[in-house]
Parts: structure tokens; sequence; C-alpha cells
């Protein structure tokens, strides 16, 4: 659980730079290079502090396997990959299931067994995931776009839902705009949300070059969200940016691509993430000319390529720690709003209003307990609103009552939340954005 006093040490660079002086020299270091300084510089090592610290490296324990079941195979027909680069590499070398529709068991033993990614984060994910975009009565959901395949009983009319799968129509529920290489759903175009576009995986590519000189780091991706955030206002008459969707997960899924794919030695313990390796996991490959070209579907775990330490994995903790770290130093990121209806057209909407005064402005949400339950909230507020577009009758009955038993024990993991307020749903507070419409099929609003 968060303490006040990890959070204070972990915001206070005063206090982190006295804890881990070899990191002050280099906060210094960066600052000198930096272009454009973020407000306060977002950390080498995100999330615990522990991190940046870790310093062992056991190759057996931590080689992937990618050949015999775990071998890679393209999907065939019928099977389902999405906007995911983790998960789609997973389910193309048999760590989830190969045609890209999850279960609880695959998710919390593939994505460790591949990745590292701990329990406590697996056991959300799922969680949250089956309810925004699944069937809470089977745990199943597709990794991308529909498929009656996560359906608990065939369909009979409409009454037993359609679930919308992770990306397409289930845009706002868990993806939203703003991705690493994803477009954004209502843009004008480039407007595939499952599918990764090559200017923006350049773009990522560019800005770690200008940085680093050519390897992806945790400070590259979180420069390269606020880019692309920008990129969206500038461009998208109809971005849109909800609470878990917009501030917390395509966040989380940028510090995913460093802290899930990088590759670890026992020279580079802490890991790391060179093009190349960013190029396999994310479905690219190179033309004549040398030019990215992505693959749907051909997401790839490379060969020789070793995940992070069990005793270092990454947590729901390390989620929200750097999710806050996010707000600090990117505090534009954590703005809830959009558009409204033209390009440069961003307006908020009062965070105190849509929290019942849990949050009141950006700022605090660079308090990790405070992002835990701004969370939560926003999750308990969105998916009554979301099952309703989803199910009918007996079958709504039944999984709106699995709100108090399967979903709220799932979201404890991101903190405890004494008497916290009703929070509103994105349908609610984004009723007048052109970007919010619960479209479930037919052609996607507002076009
Ligand atoms: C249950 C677990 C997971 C769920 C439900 C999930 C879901 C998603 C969704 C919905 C997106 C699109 C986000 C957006 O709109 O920006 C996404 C993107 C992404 N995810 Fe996952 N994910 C999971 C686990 C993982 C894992 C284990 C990894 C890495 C090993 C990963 C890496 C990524 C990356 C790198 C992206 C960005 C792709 C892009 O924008 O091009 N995810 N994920
Ligand atoms: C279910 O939803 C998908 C889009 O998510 C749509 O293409 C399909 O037509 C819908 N099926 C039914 C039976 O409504
Ligand atoms: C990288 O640096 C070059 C040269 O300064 C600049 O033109 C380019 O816009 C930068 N690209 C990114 C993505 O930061
Ligand atoms: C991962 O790092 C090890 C040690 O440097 C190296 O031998 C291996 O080729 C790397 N794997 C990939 C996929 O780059």
């Amino acid at each position: 659980m968060l303490t006040k006093t990890l959070i204070t040490s972990l915001l206070l660079e005063g206090t982190l730079v006295a804890a881990f002086p070899n990191i002050a020299e280099r906060l210094a270091a960066q600052k000198l290079v930096e272009r454009i300084a973020p407000i306060a510089p977002f950390p080498e090592y995100p999330g615990s502090p522990a991190h940046a610290l870790y310093d062992s490296f056991d190759a057996s324990s931590q080689l992937v396997s990618t050949s015999g079941d775990n071998a890679y195979q393209a999907p065939g027909p019928g099977d389902i990959r999405g906007p995911c680069a983790g998960l789609n590499a997973a389910a193309n070398h048999g760590y989830l299931p190969r045609d890209g529709i999850a279960t609880s068991e695959a998710i919390n033993t593939g994505l460790w067994d591949a990745y590292g990614l701990d329990k406590t984060a697996t056991l959300f994910l799922q969680t949250a995931t089956m309810f925004f975009d699944g069937d809470p009565l089977s745990g199943r959901w597709s990794i991308g776009y529909h498929s009656d395949l996560t359906q608990s009983v065939p369909i009979v009319g409409d009454i037993l839902g359609n679930e919308t799968g992770i990306c397409a129509y289930g845009h706002l529920k868990t993806e939203g705009d703003a991705s690493i290489t994803r477009g954004d759903w209502l843009a004008p175009e480039m407007n595939s949300n499952c599918a990764s576009y090559p200017v923006f995986a350049q773009e990522l590519l560019d800005l770690a070059k200008n940085r680093t000189g050519g390897n992806i780091t945790p400070q590259v991706l979180a420069e390269h969200s606020s880019n692309r955030k920008a990129y969206s206002v500038a461009t998208n008459p109809n971005y849109f940016s909800p609470v878990y969707a917009g501030v917390a997960f395509t966040f989380g899924a940028h510090m995913f691509a460093y802290e899930l794919l990088a590759n670890h030695s026992a020279e580079y313990p802490r890991g790391f993430l060179t093009p190349e390796v960013f190029e396999s996991f994310f479905g690219y490959t190179r033309d004549s000319n040398d030019n990215l070209v992505f693959t749907y579907g051909t997401e790839r775990i490379p060969d020789n390529w070793y995940k992070r330490a069990a005793d270092d994995a990454w947590t729901l903790e390390d989620i929200l720690l750097s999710t806050a770290q996010q707000c600090l130093s990117y505090p534009s990121n954590c703005e809830v709003g959009g558009n409204t209806g033209e390009v440069n057209s961003f307006s908020g909407v009062d965070l105190g209003d849509i929290t019942g005064g849990l949050v009141n402005s950006v700022t605090d949400l660079s308090d990790p307990a405070r992002m835990g339950c701004f969370i939560s909230q926003a999750i308990q507020a969105d998916v009554p609103s979301f099952l309703d577009n989803v199910f009918n009758g007996a079958v709504l009955q039944e999984v709106l009552g699995m709100i108090d038993t399967t979903l709220i024990p799932a979201l404890q993991g991101l903190g405890e939340c004494p008497n916290l307020p009703a929070g509103k749903s994105v349908m609610q507070y984004g009723s007048t954005y052109p970007g919010v419409k619960a479209m479930m099929s037919g052609t996607r609003n507002p076009y």
C-alpha cells in the first residue's frame, strides 16, 4: 500500500535526490540536454524507487522462450489482434490464446511468464477490462475489435449482449486517443484505433535519437506522450481524454512499452530498449528504403530477449506512481476534456465537479494515492453506463450485480479510498463534447 511518506518522498525532488545521489547527477545532466524541460523532470526510473537501484540479472529465469509451444505464429483466419503490442505479441507466441480471446487464467499467468507483469496489475486489468469491453460472466474479452466468441451464450436477438473488445467501438472505455502509435478513433484521418501508424512510430524513434542517441527510455516515452496529446489537440476536432482511458491507461501503455518490452542483461539489469526490439514487438519491418512498414498482427517477441526479473516485477503500485509522476512533469497530459468540434479548441472539465471534490486540480493528481482513488471512482462511475449499452434484461441485472461482488474487490489494489464520493461517468461529463458518443456499431459518430 502506498504510504503518505513514500508518496511525499517520491514527489519532492529534494528528498528523492537526497536518497539517491546517483539519480541527482543524472537528473542534473538530463536537464542540460533537454530542449523543452518538463516542469519537473520525469524520472529516469519511474514507479517505485527500488527499481532505480535494481542490480541483478539471471539469464536462465529471464530468458523468454520463443520456441516449441511459444514459437511465433502469425494470427490465422478469425484470430483477433488489436491495439496492444504486448497482448498481440503474447498471443502470437501462445502466452495468451492464439485466437485473441483473453481469459482471466491466461492473463494472470501469460503476462507474468512473458513479461513479468505482477498479479496486482493483471488482476486489476483483467477485471476492469472484462467489465468494460468483454463478458463479466465468463471473464472473456477480445484483445482487438468485437468477437462473437466472448459471449457466454450465443446471441439471441440483442438480449444477451454484444461486447465491443478493446478497440474499435471499445473507444473511451479502456482505449483512448493520443496513443503511442495508434490513431484517434474520431480523427478525420489515420483513425484506426486498432492499427499502428508508422508516422507515429517514426516520431518516437526520432525523439529517442534526439534524446539518447537511439534507445527508447521512460523519459522519451513520457515526452512522446505529451507530444502525441499536443498533436491530437492540434489535428483532431473530436479529440477527447477521459479519466481512465485518457489520463491513466494511455500513459500506462507508454510506460509498459519500456518497462515490459525492454531487454535485460547483466550489464543493463534495469533494461534497455533498442529501436530493433521495439520494432519487433510492434510488428514493424523495414522496406528497401529503410522506411518503417507495419503489418497488422505480426507483433513478435524477439529471440534472445530477457524479461524483467521476478523480484523487480512491474506492479499496480508502479502503474499508479508513474501515472502520478506524469501529472507532475506534464500537467496538461492529466487534463480531462477535449476539443469542442474544431482543432485547438481544448476545453477541460472541472475536476472538482466530476469527482465530488476528491480532486480539484491537476496538481492534486501528482499524489499517487489520490490518483488511485480517482481511477477507482471513474471506473465505478463508467462501468454501469457502459454495461447498459452492451447488455439488456436479466443479463444486464446479473452483470450489474457483479459490480459489488467482483469489480469493487478488484479495485482495492488502487487504494482504500474511504468515503469515496460518487463520481460522474464520461457519458455525463463528456455529453457536450463531439468526441463522446456511445456508438456500438454502424457509422462512427460524428461522421
Ligand atoms: C490485461 C492487460 C492489458 C490490457 C487490457 C491492455 C490493453 C491495451 C489497450 C486498450 C491499449 C490501447 C491504449 C490506447 O488507446 O492508447 C493498449 C496499448 C498498449 N499496450 Fe496494452 N494491455 C494490457 C497489457 C499489456 C502488456 C502486458 C504490455 C506489454 C508487454 C502492453 C503494452 C502496450 C503498449 C506498448 C501499447 C501501446 C500501443 C500503441 O499505442 O501503439 N499492454 N493496451
Ligand atoms: C456487435 O457489435 C459489433 C461492433 O462492435 C457490430 O459490428 C455487430 O454488428 C454487432 N452485432 C450485433 C448482433 O448487434
Ligand atoms: C529531433 O531533432 C531534430 C533536429 O533538431 C528536429 O528537427 C526534430 O524535430 C526532432 N524530432 C523530434 C521528434 O523531437
Ligand atoms: C538482449 O541483451 C543480450 C545481452 O546484451 C543480447 O545478447 C541479446 O541479443 C539481446 N536481445 C535482443 C533481442 O536484442
